[in-house]
């Protein structure tokens, strides 16, 4: 087999094999196959597409081009979730200690991520003393004893697709939807999960702006998880405007004990419950959690009477953390300056640009460029208004938490930008748009 060949069908549109796409993967990610030629195959799948075998195909091939994460010793059917990222996004934080309170292993290896504010592993940080790099055996030994573990990736999983995407970003290749379903797909087949909850956003702040590209993300996504043998519940989420009110790491994880306590803003509850309903409904297959309604009365019950708080504290104290944080937040970095920013006319809540929110917390240094850039735990935002809310001249309607007093007022104007009003009425934006499943595992369903 040569690379050229394979390179050339793609080009004229025929339907590569399962073998080409494993041939090419395997070389490529050994370094046989140079960066030229696998920038030109990118480029053919962007112009071409690629069937729904053909997408299955290169998923499993980068899946299994690193380590993967046997969990067969700790669970015989292990649940994930993942999210394609959006502005205030800290749902991992409360759904897996609530499922975890439940009784269902958690063993999750989670990403820093670059953006606007922190991936879940820089969130923890902000927790003094938490130790999000473990081993390979403290991971397992976690696992097995408490039932939830939550680090970094103590194993290479996917690389090839770390060195695709690091191709994509240069040469215009992000933008296809059998990419980049194959790439956020291969991480998590990897990652061990036999049920897996893909909260796919839509909107601003989010990678698909508008439902109709979210649900063909999600589609897609599903379809790679059954040909995968495994079970896919997809819930398309509102990303025009914040989930919850904080943005930025420390901030985003007081938030979260809030509502792991169940004092939470009335969006980021429901969204999280509705996340940890559906990782509930895959582990439960068909057996257990077959009621959504039930399911979700349960999990309130969990939040309300301090048990998933609870099993969130053990999490940070089994890590190394500082538990004093867990049991009041006030103890987590806090910044310097913490300045509200007031409606300058009544109305009604037009807008709140999530992406212009995102970029207020960028701003005042929530989120990295770079790999290697600096965070800083204290920063970010607040919003307190969601769209369809009626507000008075001068009431607060944000917060900025800043350790630069220059950056103040840069931030101020980003929020004023983000948050639009008006005098005509506006109903209150959806929080999902719909559900996508498939099963494709042999457990009971
Ligand atoms: N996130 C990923 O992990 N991969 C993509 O291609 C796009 C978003």
């Amino acid at each position: 087999m040569r690379a050229v060949d394979i390179i050339a069908r793609k080009r004229d549109g025929f339907e590569l094999t399962t073998e080409e796409i494993a041939y090419f993967i395997e070389h490529f990610t050994s370094g046989d196959i140079p960066d030229y030629q696998a920038s030109a195959l990118l480029m053919a799948i962007v112009l071409r597409g690629m069937t729904r075998p053909e997408t299955a195909a290169l998923t499993l091939a980068m899946a299994h081009s690193g380590d993967t994460l046997d969990l067969s010793d700790i669970t015989d059917y292990a649940v994930d979730k993942h999210s394609s990222g959006g502005v205030g996004d800290k749902t991992s934080l409360v759904v897996l200690p609530l499922v975890a309170a439940f009784g269902v292993p958690v063993a999750k290896m989670s990403g820093r991520g670059l953006g606007y504010s922190g991936g879940t592993l820089d969130k923890l940080e902000a927790i003094r003393g938490y130790r999000v790099h473990l081993t390979g055996e403290e991971f397992r030994d976690l696992a097995k004893r408490n039932g939830f573990v939550l680090a970094g990736q103590s194993l290479s999983l996917a690389p090839a697709d770390g060195k695709l995407y690091a191709l994509r970003d240069v040469t215009a290749t992000v933008p296809s939807l059998p990419l980049i379903a194959s790439s956020i797909m291969s991480k998590k087949l990897a990652a061990g999960a036999r049920g897996l909850v893909l909260d796919v956003k839509a909107g601003s702040g989010a990678f698909m702006a508008t439902v109709e590209d979210a649900r063909q993300l999600a589609q897609a996504m599903v379809d790679i998880g059954v040909d995968a043998g495994r079970d896919v519940i997809a819930l398309l989420s509102d990303m025009n405007q914040p989930l919850g009110h904080a943005v930025g790491n420390a901030l985003e994880v007081a938030e979260s004990i809030y509502t792991l306590r169940g004092e939470g803003p009335a969006d980021f509850t429901t969204h999280s419950l509705a996340v940890a309903e559906a990782m509930l409904r895959l582990a439960g297959r068909g057996v257990k959690w077959t009621d959504p309604a039930q399911t979700r009365a349960e999990l309130e019950a969990r939040l309300h009477d301090g048990s998933a708080l609870a099993v969130f504290r053990k999490l940070v104290e089994a890590q190394g953390g500082d538990t004093a944080m867990v049991d009041d937040p006030a103890l987590l970095p806090t910044a310097a300056i913490i300045e509200g920013v007031t409606a300058p006319a009544g109305g009604v809540v037009q807008g709140v640009d999530a992406f212009g929110v995102a970029r207020a917390a960028f701003d005042l240094g929530a989120g990295r460029e770079k790999k290697t850039d600096d965070i800083d735990p204290a920063v970010g935002v607040q919003v307190f208004v969601k769209v369809g809310e009626t507000v008075r001249v001068g009431q607060k309607i944000a917060e900025i938490h800043a350790n630069a007093a220059a950056r103040v007022e840069g931030a101020r104007a980003e929020l004023l930008r983000a948050i639009s009003l008006g005098t005509t009425p506006h109903d209150p934006l959806p929080l999902f748009y719909g559900e996508i499943e498939g099963y494709g595992s042999t457990a009971r369903h």
